[in-house]
Formats: structure tokens, sequence, C-alpha cells
């Protein structure tokens, strides 16, 4: 089990570069930017999400589990997919408009694009396979994946802005991207009259001098500040969530979150 590296993650980050306009990822060229590649790059990722039908039928098709485990991968699918569609959608190229953006979207876009292919198929997977039946203790387990993977992915927008790109191997695109990320949705209901002016006129711009005002005001309001606070407040709220669980070992959800915590790639 682990939250990075799944052969479902190659499959949507070869294609998630392409949307994005990404540079680099793992500390090389995203895979569209290779010469050879561009776009042939879409292929690939579909290629690579058919593999994963070809092992989990190599080493479970003869299981009683195997429809369970396919279907997981089924509806991890879709989920992840239409989180993908809510993300580009809110993100209109080269047009702000932050009426379209909230915490409440904020969270509906990354519980769907990261949230469930990052944790709850992992831990489902396990639980399948450890043979536990019980739907509640699914539902358990999909609540807790649901806030980790939602902390995860605003750890993931914080290193985008503030990560050092030689230690997360990649060049954060947030802001010439015209996300709705977790830092342009704390910073919009905090700052006044000058700053929106400011957030507006350089957001989504594919120019650094731009990046850098948004990046300043970000700075004004505190917002590495706000997310550690926000890093603490959820740590600590998920460990209750976790200790709570009855009926299944807690470790698979703690080892989880030793992994993610305060993490810097
Ligand atoms: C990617 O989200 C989510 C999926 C690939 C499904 P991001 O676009 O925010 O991730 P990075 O920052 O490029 O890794
Ligand atoms: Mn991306
Ligand atoms: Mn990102």
């Amino acid at each position: 089990i682990v939250p990075e590296g799944t052969t479902m993650e190659g499959a949507f980050l070869v294609a998630d570069d392409i949307m994005d306009a990404s540079e680099t990822r793992r500390g090389q060229a995203c895979w569209y930017k290779h010469p050879d590649e561009q776009l042939n790059a879409i292929n690939d990722g579909i290629l690579l999400e058919s593999h994963i039908y070809t092992i989990l039928k190599r080493h479970c098709g003869s299981s009683p589990l195997y429809i369970h485990l396919l279907e997981l991968f089924h509806e991890t699918t879709l989920q992840t997919a239409l989180g993908q569609y809510l993300d580009l959608a809110t993100a209109e190229p080269d047009r702000v408009d932050f009426g379209r953006f909230s915490m409440r979207t904020y969270s509906n876009i990354v519980i769907y694009k990261t949230a469930f292919y990052t944790f709850y198929l992992p831990v489902a997977l396990a639980m399948r396979i450890a043979g536990i039946t019980d739907e509640a203790l699914y539902a358990t387990a999909r609540r807790i994946c649901i806030m980790m993977g939602e902390y995860f992915q605003v750890q993931d927008d914080f290193l985008d802005c503030y990560g050092d790109p030689a230690v997360i191997g990649k060049v954060g695109t947030d802001i010439y991207d015209n996300k709705c990320s977790w830092l342009i949705n704390t910073a919009l209901p905090l700052c006044d009259a000058r700053q929106r002016g400011v957030l507006e006129a350089n957001y989504a711009r594919h120019d650094p001098v731009c990046e850098a005002r948004v990046k300043a005001v970000y700075d004004e309001l505190k917002l590495r500040e706000r997310f550690h606070a926000y890093e603490e407040a959820t740590y600590k709220e998920l460990n209750e969530l976790i200790a709570s669980v009855r009926g299944m070992p807690p470790t698979i959800f703690t080892n989880l979150l030793k992994r993610i915590y305060k993490r810097k790639k």
C-alpha cells in the first residue's frame, strides 16, 4: 500500500501533465515533453491504465475477490476522471473569474481527483484481500481516506507554490494554470480590495513576474503560517478519527498518515 507510485497514478499523471502544461515530473521532463513522444503520451497513458487489468487478471483472475477488486479499480477511475474534469472546468485558461472558486468547490475537486485513488483505493483493496466484508467498515475507511486525501492535496497545492522543485521533482503550475487551489481559496476571503485587484490582474498569466506578484500577496496574507496551522489541526483531527476506529487495525491509517505528515515532497 503506497500513497504514490501506482500504475493508476502513472496513467493519470501522464495525461495530467499534458493538461496542466507541466514541464517536469519526478525530476525529469514530463513524458509528453520528450521529443519522440509529444501527444503519443496520450496513448501511453491508456496503455499504462490497461496494464492494471492485465496484472490484476494474472494474479487474481481465479480468486473469488476478483470482481470486487475489478470494481474498485473501475469505480476509482471514474471518480478520478470526474475530479480531473472538475479541476479543469474550474480553471478555464486565461480567464480569471474568482466567482467560480470556493472551499466547497475545492473540496469536491480534490476528494475526487486525489483522495479516492491515492488513499481509498489501496486501503479498500487491502481490506478486500484481508477478507473484510462488513460494508460499515468500508464506509469508515472511506471517511478517513477522504479526509486524508484532502489533506494530501492541500499539501500538494502548498508545495506547488512553496516547495523546492529539486525536492518535489516538479515545477509548480497552479498560478499559471488558473487552478482552484487551496492557496487562492484561502487568500480570497482574507484579502482587501487592493490585494484582490493584484490577484485578479496577475493570476492565470503565463508570466513569472505576474506569478511573483500573486505569491507576494500570498505572503502578505501569511499563507505559509496558515497552511502550517491547517496541517496541525488536520493531523490532530485525523488522529482522533483514526483512534475511534473499531473492527480493524488502525495501523493501516496511522502508517499512511505518518508518511504524509509534514511531507516536503
Ligand atoms: C493531479 O493533481 C491529480 C491526478 C493526476 C489525478 P495535480 O495536477 O494538482 O497534481 P500535480 O501537482 O501535477 O502532481
Ligand atoms: Mn498537474
Ligand atoms: Mn498540483
